[in-house]
Protein backbone atom coordinates (compact mmCIF):
# COMPACT_ATOMS: atom_id res chain seq x y z
CA UNK A 1 0.00 0.00 0.00
CA UNK A 2 2.57 2.25 0.87
CA UNK A 3 4.78 1.35 -1.86
CA UNK A 4 1.80 1.91 -4.16
CA UNK A 5 0.85 5.26 -2.49
CA UNK A 6 4.65 6.44 -3.03
CA UNK A 7 4.47 5.40 -6.42
CA UNK A 8 1.40 7.68 -7.15
CA UNK A 9 2.90 10.35 -5.63
CA UNK A 10 6.20 10.67 -7.42
CA UNK A 11 3.81 10.77 -10.18
CA UNK A 12 2.44 13.76 -9.38
CA UNK A 13 5.60 15.56 -9.25
CA UNK A 14 6.69 14.53 -12.49
CA UNK A 15 3.41 16.19 -13.83
CA UNK A 16 4.16 19.38 -11.89
CA UNK A 17 7.59 19.61 -13.36
CA UNK A 18 6.27 18.61 -16.81
CA UNK A 19 4.24 21.41 -16.43
CA UNK A 20 6.19 24.15 -14.49
CA UNK A 21 5.38 26.54 -11.45
CA UNK A 22 4.41 29.15 -13.46
CA UNK A 23 0.73 29.88 -11.24
CA UNK A 24 1.28 30.15 -7.76
CA UNK A 25 -0.81 30.15 -4.59
CA UNK A 26 -0.15 32.51 -1.64
CA UNK A 27 -1.87 31.60 1.94
CA UNK A 28 -2.12 34.22 3.98
CA UNK A 29 -0.04 34.18 7.16
CA UNK A 30 -0.18 30.14 7.29
CA UNK A 31 2.62 28.96 5.33
CA UNK A 32 5.41 30.17 2.94
CA UNK A 33 6.10 27.55 0.28
CA UNK A 34 3.86 27.75 -2.51
CA UNK A 35 2.30 24.63 -3.41
CA UNK A 36 2.98 23.63 -6.73
CA UNK A 37 0.72 23.98 -9.53
CA UNK A 38 -0.51 22.57 -13.10
CA UNK A 39 -0.81 25.29 -15.16
CA UNK A 40 -3.88 24.78 -17.77
CA UNK A 41 -3.40 23.67 -21.18
CA UNK A 42 -6.38 26.50 -22.67
CA UNK A 43 -3.77 29.26 -22.22
CA UNK A 44 -1.60 28.15 -24.61
CA UNK A 45 -1.94 30.66 -27.60
CA UNK A 46 -2.21 28.13 -30.81
CA UNK A 47 -4.44 30.70 -32.34
CA UNK A 48 -1.44 33.01 -33.36
CA UNK A 49 -0.68 30.47 -35.64
CA UNK A 50 -4.10 30.46 -37.11
CA UNK A 51 -3.97 32.09 -40.44
CA UNK A 52 -7.69 34.49 -38.85
CA UNK A 53 -5.64 36.05 -36.00
CA UNK A 54 -6.68 38.98 -37.34
CA UNK A 55 -10.21 38.20 -36.39
CA UNK A 56 -11.47 41.07 -33.89
CA UNK A 57 -14.37 42.04 -32.05
CA UNK A 58 -15.12 44.07 -35.47
CA UNK A 59 -16.06 41.52 -37.34
CA UNK A 60 -18.88 39.73 -35.07
CA UNK A 61 -22.41 40.84 -35.77
CA UNK A 62 -24.52 39.18 -32.67
CA UNK A 63 -28.54 38.65 -32.83
CA UNK A 64 -30.29 38.07 -29.49
CA UNK A 65 -33.56 36.41 -29.61
CA UNK A 66 -35.76 38.32 -27.04
CA UNK A 67 -39.26 40.15 -26.58
CA UNK A 68 -41.16 43.00 -25.09
CA UNK A 69 -42.27 40.67 -22.30
CA UNK A 70 -38.53 39.44 -21.40
CA UNK A 71 -36.23 42.17 -22.02
CA UNK A 72 -36.67 44.50 -19.35
CA UNK A 73 -36.10 41.48 -16.65
CA UNK A 74 -33.05 39.60 -18.59
CA UNK A 75 -31.10 43.60 -18.92
CA UNK A 76 -28.57 42.99 -16.53
CA UNK A 77 -27.52 40.01 -18.23
CA UNK A 78 -27.35 41.49 -21.47
CA UNK A 79 -25.78 44.45 -20.07
CA UNK A 80 -22.73 42.22 -18.00
CA UNK A 81 -21.06 41.86 -21.49
CA UNK A 82 -22.76 43.78 -24.16
CA UNK A 83 -20.46 46.64 -24.97
CA UNK A 84 -21.77 49.84 -25.74
CA UNK A 85 -20.45 50.83 -29.74
CA UNK A 86 -18.12 47.73 -29.81
CA UNK A 87 -19.90 44.50 -30.07
CA UNK A 88 -22.04 45.08 -33.14
CA UNK A 89 -25.52 43.71 -33.61
CA UNK A 90 -29.27 44.00 -32.49
CA UNK A 91 -31.80 42.70 -29.98
CA UNK A 92 -35.15 41.33 -31.52
CA UNK A 93 -38.30 42.34 -30.15
CA UNK A 94 -42.24 41.07 -31.32
CA UNK A 95 -43.22 44.31 -30.29
CA UNK A 96 -41.75 48.18 -29.94
CA UNK A 97 -40.34 49.08 -26.61
CA UNK A 98 -42.30 51.64 -24.74
CA UNK A 99 -41.52 54.75 -26.34
CA UNK A 100 -41.91 57.45 -23.46
CA UNK A 101 -38.79 55.65 -22.04
CA UNK A 102 -35.81 56.20 -24.17
CA UNK A 103 -34.01 52.85 -25.00
CA UNK A 104 -31.17 52.31 -22.42
CA UNK A 105 -27.86 53.10 -24.32
CA UNK A 106 -26.09 50.42 -22.46
CA UNK A 107 -28.53 47.79 -24.05
CA UNK A 108 -27.96 46.86 -28.09
CA UNK A 109 -30.07 48.67 -30.54
CA UNK A 110 -33.32 46.87 -31.15
CA UNK A 111 -34.94 45.66 -34.20
CA UNK A 112 -38.71 44.75 -34.51
CA UNK A 113 -39.07 41.24 -35.74
CA UNK A 114 -40.80 40.90 -39.12
CA UNK A 115 -44.27 39.95 -39.25
CA UNK A 116 -44.78 36.05 -39.40
CA UNK A 117 -48.32 36.07 -40.50
CA UNK A 118 -47.51 34.63 -43.94
CA UNK A 119 -46.41 31.30 -41.88
CA UNK A 120 -49.74 31.06 -40.36
CA UNK A 121 -51.26 28.23 -42.92
CA UNK A 122 -48.78 25.69 -41.95
CA UNK A 123 -47.48 26.89 -38.63
CA UNK A 124 -48.03 23.86 -36.30
CA UNK A 125 -45.22 24.49 -33.78
CA UNK A 126 -46.35 24.46 -30.37
CA UNK A 127 -44.97 28.17 -29.06
CA UNK A 128 -46.19 30.95 -30.98
CA UNK A 129 -42.84 32.59 -31.19
CA UNK A 130 -40.68 30.01 -32.54
CA UNK A 131 -40.53 31.31 -36.20
CA UNK A 132 -39.89 34.81 -35.01
CA UNK A 133 -37.39 33.57 -33.67
CA UNK A 134 -35.75 31.20 -36.13
CA UNK A 135 -36.01 34.52 -38.79
CA UNK A 136 -33.12 36.36 -35.86
CA UNK A 137 -30.58 34.28 -38.40
CA UNK A 138 -32.06 35.57 -41.53
CA UNK A 139 -32.83 39.31 -40.32
CA UNK A 140 -29.65 39.64 -38.18
CA UNK A 141 -28.07 38.77 -41.69
CA UNK A 142 -29.94 41.25 -43.87
CA UNK A 143 -29.00 43.77 -41.50
CA UNK A 144 -26.02 43.83 -41.71
CA UNK A 145 -24.08 41.66 -44.22
CA UNK A 146 -20.79 43.86 -45.97
CA UNK A 147 -17.27 42.31 -46.10
CA UNK A 148 -16.11 43.23 -43.07
CA UNK A 149 -18.31 40.65 -41.21
CA UNK A 150 -17.06 37.95 -40.59
CA UNK A 151 -19.10 35.68 -38.49
CA UNK A 152 -22.66 35.91 -36.96
CA UNK A 153 -23.29 34.71 -33.15
CA UNK A 154 -26.53 33.94 -31.71
CA UNK A 155 -27.98 34.08 -28.57
CA UNK A 156 -30.88 34.36 -26.39
CA UNK A 157 -31.24 37.26 -23.79
CA UNK A 158 -31.23 35.53 -20.81
CA UNK A 159 -27.47 34.09 -22.28
CA UNK A 160 -23.99 35.98 -21.09
CA UNK A 161 -21.90 35.79 -23.52
CA UNK A 162 -17.61 36.39 -23.06
CA UNK A 163 -16.65 38.17 -26.42
CA UNK A 164 -13.66 38.07 -25.73
CA UNK A 165 -13.05 34.32 -26.00
CA UNK A 166 -15.64 34.15 -28.62
CA UNK A 167 -13.56 35.89 -30.82
CA UNK A 168 -10.43 34.49 -29.61
CA UNK A 169 -12.19 30.25 -30.16
CA UNK A 170 -13.04 32.05 -34.13
CA UNK A 171 -10.12 32.63 -34.68
CA UNK A 172 -9.24 29.16 -34.98
CA UNK A 173 -11.33 28.75 -38.02
CA UNK A 174 -11.82 29.78 -41.51
CA UNK A 175 -14.99 32.55 -41.54
CA UNK A 176 -14.74 32.00 -45.42
CA UNK A 177 -16.10 28.59 -45.62
CA UNK A 178 -19.46 26.98 -43.56
CA UNK A 179 -18.69 26.61 -40.10
CA UNK A 180 -21.35 26.13 -37.24
CA UNK A 181 -19.70 26.21 -34.14
CA UNK A 182 -21.74 25.39 -30.74
CA UNK A 183 -22.43 22.71 -28.36
CA UNK A 184 -25.16 20.60 -27.29
CA UNK A 185 -26.65 20.21 -23.65
CA UNK A 186 -25.42 19.25 -20.73
CA UNK A 187 -27.76 16.72 -20.36
CA UNK A 188 -28.75 13.63 -22.22
CA UNK A 189 -32.07 14.37 -22.29
CA UNK A 190 -32.46 17.21 -24.15
CA UNK A 191 -30.05 16.18 -26.77
CA UNK A 192 -31.84 12.77 -27.15
CA UNK A 193 -35.36 15.03 -27.78
CA UNK A 194 -33.14 17.43 -30.49
CA UNK A 195 -29.95 16.11 -31.21
CA UNK A 196 -26.45 15.56 -29.97
CA UNK A 197 -24.92 17.50 -33.05
CA UNK A 198 -26.53 20.35 -32.44
CA UNK A 199 -25.86 23.74 -31.27
CA UNK A 200 -28.25 24.59 -28.44
CA UNK A 201 -29.70 28.23 -28.75
CA UNK A 202 -29.48 29.44 -25.37
CA UNK A 203 -25.62 28.62 -25.15
CA UNK A 204 -24.78 31.23 -28.33
CA UNK A 205 -23.37 29.74 -31.29
CA UNK A 206 -21.70 31.26 -34.38
CA UNK A 207 -21.83 30.92 -38.00
CA UNK A 208 -19.61 31.75 -40.62
CA UNK A 209 -20.45 34.40 -43.13
CA UNK A 210 -21.00 32.61 -45.92
CA UNK A 211 -22.95 30.07 -43.88
CA UNK A 212 -25.17 32.64 -42.51
CA UNK A 213 -25.91 33.55 -46.15
CA UNK A 214 -26.84 30.01 -47.00
CA UNK A 215 -29.40 29.44 -44.42
CA UNK A 216 -30.89 32.81 -44.81
CA UNK A 217 -31.56 32.29 -48.38
CA UNK A 218 -33.10 28.82 -47.25
CA UNK A 219 -34.76 30.03 -44.43
CA UNK A 220 -38.18 30.04 -46.24
CA UNK A 221 -38.23 26.48 -47.26
CA UNK A 222 -36.49 25.15 -43.83
CA UNK A 223 -39.36 26.61 -42.16
CA UNK A 224 -41.94 25.32 -44.42
CA UNK A 225 -39.62 21.71 -44.32
CA UNK A 226 -40.19 21.61 -40.49
CA UNK A 227 -43.15 23.15 -39.10
CA UNK A 228 -43.11 21.17 -35.98
CA UNK A 229 -40.04 21.66 -34.92
CA UNK A 230 -39.23 22.20 -31.08
CA UNK A 231 -37.58 25.27 -31.47
CA UNK A 232 -35.99 27.71 -33.40
CA UNK A 233 -32.45 26.14 -32.98
CA UNK A 234 -33.41 23.04 -33.92
CA UNK A 235 -35.45 24.41 -37.16
CA UNK A 236 -31.63 26.10 -37.95
CA UNK A 237 -29.62 23.03 -37.43
CA UNK A 238 -31.90 21.02 -39.72
CA UNK A 239 -31.64 23.95 -42.23
CA UNK A 240 -27.97 23.63 -41.66
CA UNK A 241 -28.24 19.98 -41.86
CA UNK A 242 -29.71 19.80 -45.22
CA UNK A 243 -26.47 22.18 -46.43
CA UNK A 244 -24.37 19.19 -45.52
CA UNK A 245 -22.75 21.19 -42.49
CA UNK A 246 -22.51 19.58 -39.20
CA UNK A 247 -21.28 21.29 -36.02
CA UNK A 248 -17.78 21.66 -34.91
CA UNK A 249 -18.31 21.63 -31.08
CA UNK A 250 -16.96 24.14 -28.59
CA UNK A 251 -16.85 23.41 -25.33
CA UNK A 252 -17.09 26.74 -23.87
CA UNK A 253 -20.43 27.24 -25.00
CA UNK A 254 -22.81 26.62 -21.60
CA UNK A 255 -26.51 25.90 -22.52
CA UNK A 256 -26.50 24.90 -18.67
CA UNK A 257 -30.11 22.82 -18.60
CA UNK A 258 -29.25 22.44 -15.18
CA UNK A 259 -31.30 23.29 -11.98
CA UNK A 260 -30.04 24.67 -8.63
CA UNK A 261 -26.06 25.01 -8.02
CA UNK A 262 -24.12 24.81 -10.74
CA UNK A 263 -20.89 25.91 -8.70
CA UNK A 264 -19.40 22.04 -8.80
CA UNK A 265 -19.90 22.66 -12.80
CA UNK A 266 -18.15 25.85 -12.97
CA UNK A 267 -15.01 24.55 -10.81
CA UNK A 268 -14.33 21.72 -13.34
CA UNK A 269 -14.81 24.05 -16.21
CA UNK A 270 -13.05 21.88 -19.12
CA UNK A 271 -9.48 22.93 -20.90
CA UNK A 272 -11.38 25.31 -22.97
CA UNK A 273 -12.32 29.04 -23.62
CA UNK A 274 -15.44 29.99 -21.29
CA UNK A 275 -17.95 31.55 -24.36
CA UNK A 276 -21.16 31.18 -22.37
CA UNK A 277 -23.45 30.82 -19.54
CA UNK A 278 -26.90 30.64 -19.85
CA UNK A 279 -30.68 30.19 -17.84
CA UNK A 280 -28.90 31.64 -14.94
CA UNK A 281 -31.96 33.27 -13.49
CA UNK A 282 -33.64 30.08 -12.84
CA UNK A 283 -30.40 28.80 -11.18
CA UNK A 284 -29.08 29.84 -7.26
CA UNK A 285 -26.59 32.61 -8.14
CA UNK A 286 -23.29 31.44 -9.04
CA UNK A 287 -21.43 33.56 -5.81
CA UNK A 288 -23.68 32.58 -2.75
CA UNK A 289 -23.13 36.00 -0.80
CA UNK A 290 -24.45 38.09 -3.50
CA UNK A 291 -28.02 37.43 -5.94
CA UNK A 292 -27.72 36.95 -9.57
CA UNK A 293 -27.17 40.31 -10.81
CA UNK A 294 -24.25 41.18 -8.48
CA UNK A 295 -22.88 37.81 -9.45
CA UNK A 296 -22.98 38.12 -12.87
CA UNK A 297 -21.26 41.23 -12.69
CA UNK A 298 -18.66 39.96 -10.33
CA UNK A 299 -17.94 37.44 -12.26
CA UNK A 300 -17.46 39.53 -15.51
CA UNK A 301 -14.70 41.50 -13.61
CA UNK A 302 -12.50 38.58 -13.70
CA UNK A 303 -13.56 38.25 -17.49
CA UNK A 304 -12.54 41.68 -18.16
CA UNK A 305 -9.16 41.09 -15.77
CA UNK A 306 -8.06 37.78 -18.04
CA UNK A 307 -10.89 36.64 -20.04
CA UNK A 308 -8.48 33.33 -21.21
CA UNK A 309 -7.95 32.42 -17.58
CA UNK A 310 -11.71 32.97 -16.80
CA UNK A 311 -12.53 29.47 -14.85
CA UNK A 312 -9.90 27.61 -15.99
CA UNK A 313 -9.20 25.15 -13.76
CA UNK A 314 -5.28 24.80 -12.19
CA UNK A 315 -4.40 22.29 -9.49
CA UNK A 316 -1.88 22.75 -6.80
CA UNK A 317 -0.77 19.97 -4.23
CA UNK A 318 1.19 21.18 -0.60
CA UNK A 319 2.85 17.99 -0.42
CA UNK A 320 3.62 18.45 3.35
CA UNK A 321 0.65 18.48 4.68
CA UNK A 322 -1.21 16.45 2.28
CA UNK A 323 -3.64 19.24 0.64
CA UNK A 324 -4.84 19.08 -3.05
CA UNK A 325 -6.07 22.56 -4.46
CA UNK A 326 -8.48 22.94 -7.46
CA UNK A 327 -8.39 26.73 -8.54
CA UNK A 328 -11.28 27.80 -10.94
CA UNK A 329 -9.35 30.99 -11.69
CA UNK A 330 -11.95 34.09 -11.36
CA UNK A 331 -14.50 31.86 -9.81
CA UNK A 332 -13.55 29.80 -6.76
CA UNK A 333 -11.12 27.24 -4.86
CA UNK A 334 -11.82 24.11 -3.26
CA UNK A 335 -9.00 22.62 -0.57
CA UNK A 336 -9.15 19.21 0.02
CA UNK A 337 -7.71 17.49 2.60
CA UNK A 338 -5.61 14.90 0.86
CA UNK A 339 -3.72 14.37 -2.45
CA UNK A 340 -6.34 13.81 -5.37
CA UNK A 341 -5.51 13.71 -8.85
CA UNK A 342 -6.46 15.56 -11.91
CA UNK A 343 -8.30 13.06 -13.49
CA UNK A 344 -10.74 13.36 -10.36
CA UNK A 345 -10.81 16.69 -9.82
CA UNK A 346 -11.71 17.29 -13.49
CA UNK A 347 -15.13 15.67 -12.22
CA UNK A 348 -17.83 18.05 -11.42
CA UNK A 349 -18.74 17.68 -8.10
CA UNK A 350 -22.87 17.18 -8.39
CA UNK A 351 -24.50 20.33 -7.01
CA UNK A 352 -26.94 20.63 -9.04
CA UNK A 353 -29.53 18.39 -10.93
CA UNK A 354 -30.37 17.39 -14.13
CA UNK A 355 -33.13 18.79 -16.40
CA UNK A 356 -34.85 15.45 -16.89
CA UNK A 357 -33.90 12.73 -14.81
CA UNK A 358 -33.05 9.53 -16.51
CA UNK A 359 -30.40 6.77 -15.47
CA UNK A 360 -27.39 8.60 -16.82
CA UNK A 361 -28.33 12.46 -17.25
CA UNK A 362 -25.70 13.87 -18.05
CA UNK A 363 -23.27 13.98 -20.88
CA UNK A 364 -19.98 13.96 -18.35
CA UNK A 365 -19.43 12.23 -14.97
CA UNK A 366 -20.15 14.16 -11.99
CA UNK A 367 -18.83 13.45 -8.01
CA UNK A 368 -21.57 12.80 -5.38
CA UNK A 369 -20.84 15.47 -3.19
CA UNK A 370 -19.85 13.68 -0.07
CA UNK A 371 -20.10 14.68 3.80
CA UNK A 372 -16.42 13.38 4.66
CA UNK A 373 -13.44 14.92 5.22
CA UNK A 374 -11.53 12.94 3.13
CA UNK A 375 -13.48 14.38 0.06
CA UNK A 376 -15.60 17.10 0.93
CA UNK A 377 -13.64 20.55 -0.37
CA UNK A 378 -12.87 23.71 1.64
CA UNK A 379 -14.98 26.04 -0.37
CA UNK A 380 -13.86 29.58 -1.62
CA UNK A 381 -15.16 31.76 -3.40
CA UNK A 382 -13.96 34.71 -5.96
CA UNK A 383 -13.93 37.82 -3.27
CA UNK A 384 -11.92 40.76 -5.34
CA UNK A 385 -8.90 40.99 -8.13
CA UNK A 386 -6.17 43.46 -6.81
CA UNK A 387 -4.57 45.60 -9.76
CA UNK A 388 -0.94 44.60 -11.32
CA UNK A 389 1.75 43.53 -8.32
CA UNK A 390 4.52 43.83 -11.09
CA UNK A 391 3.46 41.71 -14.00
CA UNK A 392 1.24 39.59 -11.50
CA UNK A 393 -2.87 39.61 -11.99
CA UNK A 394 -4.00 38.76 -7.72
CA UNK A 395 -7.31 37.47 -7.47
CA UNK A 396 -8.78 36.93 -3.48
CA UNK A 397 -11.07 33.73 -2.84
CA UNK A 398 -12.59 33.69 0.28
CA UNK A 399 -14.34 30.67 2.53
CA UNK A 400 -17.92 30.67 1.76
CA UNK A 401 -19.33 28.83 4.80
CA UNK A 402 -17.74 26.82 7.56
CA UNK A 403 -16.25 23.55 7.59
CA UNK A 404 -17.85 21.56 9.94
CA UNK A 405 -16.49 18.29 9.60
CA UNK A 406 -13.29 16.96 11.62
CA UNK A 407 -9.84 16.61 9.74
CA UNK A 408 -9.27 14.10 7.30
CA UNK A 409 -7.28 11.87 9.57
CA UNK A 410 -5.97 9.14 7.14
CA UNK A 411 -3.70 11.41 5.34
CA UNK A 412 -2.45 12.94 8.17
CA UNK A 413 -4.85 15.26 10.44
CA UNK A 414 -3.73 18.49 8.54
CA UNK A 415 -6.75 20.63 9.15
CA UNK A 416 -7.52 23.74 6.83
CA UNK A 417 -10.22 24.96 8.75
CA UNK A 418 -8.59 27.96 10.01
CA UNK A 419 -8.06 29.18 6.50
CA UNK A 420 -10.29 31.93 5.15
CA UNK A 421 -8.64 33.70 2.58
CA UNK A 422 -6.40 32.28 -0.40
CA UNK A 423 -4.31 34.47 -3.03
CA UNK A 424 -3.49 33.46 -6.30
CA UNK A 425 -0.97 35.46 -8.28
CA UNK A 426 -0.58 34.65 -11.84
CA UNK A 427 1.10 36.33 -14.75
CA UNK A 428 -0.78 39.20 -16.23
CA UNK A 429 -0.66 37.94 -20.40
CA UNK A 430 0.34 40.69 -22.47
CA UNK A 431 -2.86 40.96 -24.70
CA UNK A 432 -4.92 41.43 -21.56
CA UNK A 433 -3.06 44.75 -20.12
CA UNK A 434 -5.45 46.62 -18.38
CA UNK A 435 -7.58 48.06 -20.70
C1 LIG B 1 -10.57 44.69 -36.83
O1 LIG B 1 -9.83 44.44 -38.00
C2 LIG B 1 -10.14 45.33 -39.08
C3 LIG B 1 -9.30 44.88 -40.28
O2 LIG B 1 -9.73 43.62 -40.70
C4 LIG B 1 -9.81 46.75 -38.69
O3 LIG B 1 -10.19 47.62 -39.73
C5 LIG B 1 -10.59 47.10 -37.43
O4 LIG B 1 -10.21 48.38 -37.00
C6 LIG B 1 -10.30 46.11 -36.33
N1 LIG B 1 -11.18 46.42 -35.21
C7 LIG B 1 -10.75 46.36 -33.96
C8 LIG B 1 -11.76 46.70 -32.90
O5 LIG B 1 -9.62 46.05 -33.65
C1 LIG C 1 -22.07 55.42 -28.89
O1 LIG C 1 -22.01 56.19 -30.05
C2 LIG C 1 -23.03 57.18 -30.12
C3 LIG C 1 -22.95 57.88 -31.47
O2 LIG C 1 -21.85 57.52 -32.19
C4 LIG C 1 -22.85 58.16 -28.98
O3 LIG C 1 -23.87 59.14 -29.03
C5 LIG C 1 -22.93 57.40 -27.67
O4 LIG C 1 -22.67 58.28 -26.59
C6 LIG C 1 -21.94 56.26 -27.64
N1 LIG C 1 -22.20 55.48 -26.45
C7 LIG C 1 -21.25 55.07 -25.63
C8 LIG C 1 -21.70 54.31 -24.43
O5 LIG C 1 -20.06 55.26 -25.84
C1 LIG D 1 -29.16 42.79 -6.43
O1 LIG D 1 -28.41 43.64 -5.59
C2 LIG D 1 -28.23 44.95 -6.12
C3 LIG D 1 -27.27 45.72 -5.24
O2 LIG D 1 -27.32 45.32 -3.92
C4 LIG D 1 -29.60 45.63 -6.20
O3 LIG D 1 -29.45 46.93 -6.73
C5 LIG D 1 -30.48 44.80 -7.11
O4 LIG D 1 -31.78 45.34 -7.13
C6 LIG D 1 -30.54 43.36 -6.64
N1 LIG D 1 -31.23 42.60 -7.65
C7 LIG D 1 -32.19 41.75 -7.38
C8 LIG D 1 -32.78 41.04 -8.53
O5 LIG D 1 -32.55 41.56 -6.24
C1 LIG E 1 -21.94 16.84 7.50
O1 LIG E 1 -21.49 16.27 8.71
C2 LIG E 1 -21.39 17.20 9.78
C3 LIG E 1 -20.78 16.50 10.99
O2 LIG E 1 -20.37 15.24 10.71
C4 LIG E 1 -22.76 17.77 10.09
O3 LIG E 1 -22.66 18.73 11.14
C5 LIG E 1 -23.32 18.42 8.85
O4 LIG E 1 -24.63 18.86 9.07
C6 LIG E 1 -23.32 17.44 7.69
N1 LIG E 1 -23.71 18.18 6.49
C7 LIG E 1 -24.53 17.67 5.59
C8 LIG E 1 -24.82 18.56 4.42
O5 LIG E 1 -25.03 16.58 5.67
C1 LIG F 1 0.03 11.90 3.68
O1 LIG F 1 -0.90 10.85 3.56
C2 LIG F 1 -0.33 9.55 3.57
C3 LIG F 1 -1.42 8.53 3.39
O2 LIG F 1 -2.56 9.02 2.83
C4 LIG F 1 0.40 9.34 4.88
O3 LIG F 1 1.03 8.07 4.85
C5 LIG F 1 1.45 10.43 5.05
O4 LIG F 1 2.05 10.29 6.33
C6 LIG F 1 0.79 11.78 4.98
N1 LIG F 1 1.83 12.83 5.04
C7 LIG F 1 1.81 13.81 5.92
C8 LIG F 1 2.92 14.79 5.83
O5 LIG F 1 0.94 13.91 6.77
C1 LIG G 1 -6.23 15.52 14.78
O1 LIG G 1 -5.78 16.72 15.34
C2 LIG G 1 -6.58 17.22 16.36
C3 LIG G 1 -6.10 18.61 16.75
O2 LIG G 1 -4.82 18.84 16.31
C4 LIG G 1 -6.59 16.26 17.52
O3 LIG G 1 -7.42 16.73 18.54
C5 LIG G 1 -7.10 14.90 17.03
O4 LIG G 1 -7.01 13.95 18.07
C6 LIG G 1 -6.28 14.42 15.85
N1 LIG G 1 -6.91 13.23 15.29
C7 LIG G 1 -6.23 12.16 14.92
C8 LIG G 1 -7.04 11.03 14.38
O5 LIG G 1 -5.03 12.10 15.02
Amino acid sequence: MLSSDNKFLSRLFKLITIFGIVLYIIIYIFFNNDPCCTEPTSLSRYTELSPYHDTNISHLVIGIASSSKSWRRRKPYIESWWKPNVTRGFIFLDRAPDEHLPWPSSMPPYRISEDTARYNAFNMHKMRYVIRVARVVEETFNAENGDDVRWYVFADDDTVLFVDNVVEVLRKYDHSKYFYVGMPSECVGPNIKLSFNMAFGGAGYALSHPLAKAVAKNLDLCLKRYPTLYGSDEIIYSCIADLGVSLTPEKGFHQIDLYQDISGLLSAHPQSLALSLHHLEGLRSIFPSMNRTESVNHLMQAAKADGSRLLQQTICYQMHKNWTFSVSWGYSIHIYEAILPTSILQVPLETFSPISRIRWPYMFKTRRVLNNSCEAPHVFFLHSIVTHVGNLLETVYIRSSEHRLSTCSSSGNHTANHISEIRVLAPVRKDYEVR
